[in-house]
């Protein structure tokens, strides 16, 4: 029998609403106690993780990942971003089906499923297409995605533009139990946009995209969540306008949840002065009265998810000028040490961060919550609070290195990350 001690850490679970120092024994893969000093009073061997001053909370989740895999191995495949996932600190992810065939049918779902077992990194929970090839015309087949694993339906990175074909995918989506997760955007009015609409975008030269782009697609998906009755998630809130909508639509009781990431609390659209088609992203970085909003959302309770939108791109489509250059950054590496930012600030507490990296996605998603229990897997994320590092591309695990946080110096991150009991990463 495997024996593993994890002596000393401060273990945070928001189901129970733990907060302090104790000791979590696993055993086989299993926790099999928690609490004081659990003596190393056992036959078998034991190994022990010295875990003071350190944070031990259940595996994160990161519900929104792009895995590339199948069809653009050369940006990001199964194997590497699990890698770069199990760096993070996360022990599951969501994997978007904007891959090349799309994720609309069972054969691309079962591909994804069985690479992400032999990858033996972290869980991988598929999501479909809502409609087939991502078209917006035709509903995939929900009961066939679902019985072959998807978790949720989205066409992210593209609109439902079709309100009918939105309506009756809430509708048949509910039959299944599937969560529709909604790329909120008019394609109307972002058109040919490249950044947000306003006077940067202007002293640019750029194209803009108006903020109501956004709202007016979030302001519709919420009349239709409405009317169906079908639970909502709204993908990658960047406007203030949304956070507003989403606002009033929870105090008004509709199943709505949003998520938003790391780089609209971290950056505003300053961060495209120079054309660092790194910050290059849909939707496009805002302004500080939206990065503001997105802050006071996430502190109030109006955004439940912090997600990575982790969407790994190659030189091949970055280096070139701002119009032509891919929408998208890396995430899955620097999501945590940015979200644990807002806890140094005082804007949210450590146990509230926790909660939108965990439970709440889970909750969401309608997945079992692997909290930290006896009895449960032991899939946990050991957070070092005080570990300063250098964000540096070449060290990365993800196999693109388009990100706009290169040489940002950060404090806290994951240094270990173990799933089902097995170190899926240890800081050297
Ligand atoms: O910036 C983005 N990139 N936004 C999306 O919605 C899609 C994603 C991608 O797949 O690259």
């Amino acid at each position: 029998m495997k024996r593993t001690l994890i002596k000393g850490g401060r273990v945070i679970d928001p189901e129970t609403g733990v907060n302090s120092v104790m000791d979590i024994v696993v055993e086989d893969g299993k926790i099999t106690s928690i609490g004081k000093r659990k003596a190393q009073r056992s036959k078998a061997k034991t190994e022990v993780i010295e875990a003071s001053g350190k944070i031990v909370t259940p595996g994160l989740i990161d519900m929104h990942v792009h895995l590339r895999e199948p069809g653009h191995e050369y940006k990001e495949t199964i194997e590497t971003g699990c890698l770069a996932a199990a760096h993070g600190g996360f022990t599951t992810i969501c994997c978007m089906p904007n891959t090349d065939p799309v994720n609309d049918n069972q054969s691309v779902t079962d591909y994804i499923v069985k690479k992400a077992k032999m990858a033996e990194g972290v869980r991988v929970h598929p999501v479909g297409a809502i409609s087939r090839g991502l078209c917006g015309e035709s509903l995939a087949d929900f009961g066939e995605l679902k019985a072959t694993g998807v978790v949720a339906l989205s066409d992210d990175g593209n609109p439902v533009m079709n309100a009918q074909l939105m309506r009756r995918a809430l509708e048949y989506a509910k039959g299944f139990d599937l969560l529709v997760i909604a790329h909120c955007e008019d394609r109307n009015l972002t058109g040919d946009g490249v950044m947000n609409e306003g006077i940067t975008a202007t002293h640019l030269g750029l194209s803009g995209i108006p903020t109501a782009g956004e709202t007016v697609m979030v302001a519709r998906d919420i009349a239709l969540c409405e009317l169906t009755g079908t639970p909502l998630h709204i993908a990658h809130v960047s406007a203030e306008g949304s956070v507003r909508l989403i606002r009033e639509a929870k105090a008004r009781g509709l199943p709505v949840t949003a998520e938003t990431a790391p780089h609209y609390f971290s950056l505003t659209e300053e961060a495209i002065a120079n054309y660092d088609t790194n910050a290059k992203v849909h939707p496009p970085l805002r302004t500080t009265k939206d990065m503001d909003a997105i802050r006071m959302a996430l502190a109030d309770g109006t955004i439940d998810v912090i997600a990575s939108d982790h969407a790994p791109h190659t030189s091949i489509e970055k280096d070139l000028e701002f119009d032509q250059a891919a929408n998208g950054m890396i995430g899955l590496e620097t999501s945590l040490p940015l979200s644990l930012q807002l806890v140094e600030t005082g804007l949210i507490s450590l146990d509230n961060l926790v909660a939108k990296m965990s439970i709440n996605p889970a909750r969401i998603l309608n997945l079992t919550y692997i909290g930290l229990k006896p009895g449960n897997p032991a899939d946990l994320t050991i957070i070092d609070p005080e570990k300063k590092f250098t964000v540096d591309t070449n060290t990365l695990r993800s196999k693109s290195r388009n990100t706009p946080f290169n040489g940002w110096e950060l404090k806290g991150k994951a240094v270990l990350t173990m799933v089902g009991g097995k170190v899926v990463f240890k800081e050297d």
